[in-house]
């Protein structure tokens, strides 16, 4: 059986006190902080860069998810592994360079992952699983936190899922597949099913007292 964890994306928390919100998500139960870096450019959005970053690490040992969603991408890539980052992601579409900058990351001390806008297909992944630790599907368009949960990603889940186990056979090298966007309570279990062990949520998790507490997603996961 795969373990599950749950990474609540703190562009949904009050930024007035990131820190409290940080600890107080762990302290209940969330296994690690997914942290989304927008950049105006390559989504119509602006969010955090490494300062930030640099700001929380002290508040947790947990594992800070870095979702770069900028364009270009290689240059921020040393500045987050200082600031603290453990996994770094990256849209294939924003890099000149897949493989370079899948390396670059890992050569900072980072793990690394490509991650797939809803209409990108996973073969951007096919010469590249070697240095992939981590696969996320976007299951909204990004830029935005509490958008709805786009059903085909169930389909494309299956798929991904399929790729990672036969090249785990193959190699034994084990991807996580992880999923971002309209994750809630009700859709979680569906969601794993199709084959993915690491769960996002903004809205869901930070969002006015609806699902606040990440331990209803760790039964939902536990029935499953
Ligand atoms: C969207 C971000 C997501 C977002 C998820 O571009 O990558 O991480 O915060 O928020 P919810 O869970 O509200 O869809
Ligand atoms: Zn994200």
């Amino acid at each position: 059986s795969r373990s599950f964890r749950i990474a609540p994306s703190i562009l949904s928390a009050n930024f007035a006190k990131l820190g409290e919100e940080v600890s107080n998500v762990i302290a209940s139960g969330a296994d690690w902080i997914h942290f989304d870096v927008m950049d105006n450019h390559y989504v119509p959005n602006l969010t955090i860069g490494p300062l930030v970053c640099a700001a929380i690490r002290p508040i947790t040992d947990a594992v800070i998810d870095v979702h770069l969603m900028v364009k270009p991408v290689d240059r921020l890539i040393p500045d987050f592994a200082k600031a603290g980052a453990n996994v770094i992601t990256f849209h294939p579409e924003a890099s000149e360079h897949i493989d370079r900058t899948l390396s670059l990351i890992h050569e900072c001390g980072c793990q690394a992952g490509l991650v797939f806008n809803p209409a990108t297909p996973l073969n951007y992944m096919d010469y590249v699983m070697d240095k992939l630790d981590i696969v996320l599907l976007m299951s909204v368009n990004p830029g935005f936190g509490g958008q709805a949960f786009i059903p085909v990603t169930l389909d494309k889940l299956r798929g991904a899922r399929c790729r990672l186990d036969m090249h785990k056979k193959k190699t034994g090298h084990d991807i996580l597949l992880e999923v971002d966007g309209g994750v809630k309570v009700d859709n979680i279990a569906d969601i794993a099913r199709a084959g993915a062990d690491t769960f996002v949520a903004g809205s869901a998790v930070f969002g006015a007292g609806k699902d606040a507490d990440p331990h209803r997603y760790d039964s939902v996961l536990a029935a499953l």
